[in-house]
């Protein structure tokens, strides 16, 4: 099935007088991890709360495909394929990891006839093999019975990670993913990113950890004022004259 892409076209939001996103175009095509970077109060999590329908711009539209989706509130567009991680993890504290899955599993986007992004879930499989299968090629099936809130920050993004893939998304929206992960974890998550791309969806990645974006992604977008800086493959941004200067004084990012 041919996935749609995600546009943001001319955005602009503005608090009182500040333009915290100013006229932002960016394309997030299926099959590949779009990452977004820029110092503190760059916009970049304005941009993509524009993304997910939590804010609305005053300028600009963000389009699925062909379909205006601006109006959308998140639970709509997450119902048209458009899935999202939040910064704190938003599971469910009482619940166990599985029952956790489960709620990812009810919010199914399409069936998993044919499999579920190369991880691994078995073909026509019950709610409970989705769920199962999915712990396992996160690697957290020894965890299944343990209730949310009692994990650690590594897996518990890594499992609010595989909560969002049993919705089986088109669009998955990472915000922070990789933060409190280890170096490990790290590794492993950026692997298992790779073939959620290679399966087709489109990934778009917020992380402070630039060298995880310019790792892992396969086009970067920079942001500093509410402005898109720099727009190309992680060595084009890497090499931008602004980017540079914006993270050198922060001292963050090697050349
Ligand atoms: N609800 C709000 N009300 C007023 N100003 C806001 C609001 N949300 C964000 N801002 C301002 O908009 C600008 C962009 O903020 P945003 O949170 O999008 O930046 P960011 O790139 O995500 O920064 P960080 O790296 O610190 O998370 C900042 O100046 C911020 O203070
Ligand atoms: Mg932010």
């Amino acid at each position: 099935m041919s996935r749609a892409e995600l546009r943001a076209v001319g955005l602009v939001r503005r608090y009182g007088g500040l333009t915290a996103v100013d006229h932002v175009d960016m394309s997030a095509p299926p099959g590949m991890i779009t990452g977004l970077i820029g110092p503190n109060g760059a916009g970049k999590s304005t941009l993509f709360k524009l993304l997910t329908g939590v804010e609305q711009p005053d300028e600009g539209a963000v389009l699925l495909g062909d379909r205006d989706i601006s109006k959308l509130r998140p639970d709509k567009r997450s119902r048209l394929g458009l899935v999202q991680t939040f910064q704190v993890p938003s599971l469910f504290t009482s619940m166990t990891v599985r029952d956790n899955l489960l709620v990812g599993v009810e919010n199914r986007r399409r069936d998993y006839g044919g499999g579920l992004f190369g991880l691994g879930v078995r073909k026509n499989p019950s709610h409970e093999q989705v769920v199962d299968d999915m712990l396992a090629s996160l690697g957290l099936s020894d965890l299944a019975d343990f209730v949310a809130g009692s994990l650690p920050t590594g897996a518990l993004r890594l499992a609010e990670c595989a909560r969002a893939l049993c919705a089986h998304p088109d669009v998955l929206l990472l915000d922070e993913p990789a933060s409190g992960l280890d170096a490990v974890e790290t590794e492993r998550f950026s692997a298992l990113l790779r073939r959620i791309a290679d399966a087709g969806v489109a990934i778009v990645l917020v992380d402070h950890d630039v060298d995880l974006v310019f790792t892992v992604c396969d086009q970067v977008y920079a942001m500093v004022g509410g402005k898109v800086v720099a727009h190309g493959d992680p060595a084009t941004v890497r090499a931008n004259p602004t980017v540079q200067s914006v993270y050198l004084a922060q001292g963050s990012v090697a050349a």
